[in-house]
């Protein structure tokens, strides 16, 4: 039987633009007695069943973090899982999300001589494979830090051009995203660590215990009925 969304999801009032920091892969194995890379791969299944959520109630735009320009701090041995991970994940799953009509974009550093040319390669073939796609707009987050991509912008700035937010805007990874209208992030950390700084200036921010490898589209669905809840302002006065 097809999953029902939540009945408390108004589909006049979704967000846009849902950002998602999948963490707590690591706490999720340990508590199994497994190895922290076992995380990461009971992972997949959560995000397979976030994006059919999306395409469920039709949400545009969802954006995932899935490696941090500060994550390469850690043990070599689980960073080379990672990209490995990354690559594998995409070579698998592209076709069906093509198919259900999902449009891939990578935001990061990708001229990173940390980077993997062959994760590069793998992300840039989902794109062109995926780019006429219009049903949601999956963004994956890899490499990728908001400090480093506000750096970019800005070297990017000519040298004798204005210097507003619009400049600084259209410079960063994906200038054509809209803002998130909701961030979320799993495993009961309260922070942002470095995701969308700029774009996530006005984010509705909601945390959540659910650990990455646990999580599913009720937990999306769940989240954005809380988002709903929220009275959203932007500076101005209701
Ligand atoms: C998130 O899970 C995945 C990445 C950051 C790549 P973690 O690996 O951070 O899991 P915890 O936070 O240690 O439990
Ligand atoms: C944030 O999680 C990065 C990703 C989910 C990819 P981390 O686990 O790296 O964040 P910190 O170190 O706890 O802030
Ligand atoms: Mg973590």
């Amino acid at each position: 039987m097809p999953h029902q969304p939540l009945p408390t999801i108004d589909p006049k009032k979704l967000p846009k633009h849902v950002g998602v920091i999948m963490d707590g892969n690591g706490r999720w194995a340990k508590a199994r007695g497994l190895p922290r890379t076992a995380g990461h791969e009971a992972g997949e299944d959560a995000l397979v069943d976030t994006v059919d959520g999306a395409l469920e109630i039709g949400l545009k735009y969802l954006t995932v973090y899935a490696f941090s320009t500060e994550n390469w701090r850690r043990p070599p041995d689980e960073v080379r899982f990672l990209m490995n991970y990354n690559r594998e994940l995409l070579t698998r799953r592209r076709d069906e999300f093509n198919e259900k009509g999902v449009r891939i974009r990578f935001i990061g550093r990708r001229n990173d001589r940390k980077l993997p040319r062959s994760v590069v390669r793998m992300a840039e073939e989902a794109e062109d494979l995926t780019v006429k796609n219009k049903k949601l707009n999956l963004t994956i987050a890899l490499n990728y830090g908001g400090w480093a991509e506000v750096v970019d912008a800005v070297k990017q700035l000519p040298p004798k051009g204005k210097i507003d937010e619009k400049a600084i805007r259209s410079r960063l990874y994906a200038p054509e995203l809209p803002d998130p209208d909701l961030i979320v992030r799993t495993s009961g950390e309260k922070r942002i660590s470095n995701f969308l700084l700029w774009q996530g200036a006005y984010a509705e921010l909601l945390f959540t215990d659910v650990l990455w490898p646990d999580f599913r589209r009720d937990d999306l669905f769940a989240a954005i009925a809380e988002y709903q809840r929220r009275s959203r302002r932007f500076g101005a006065v209701d």
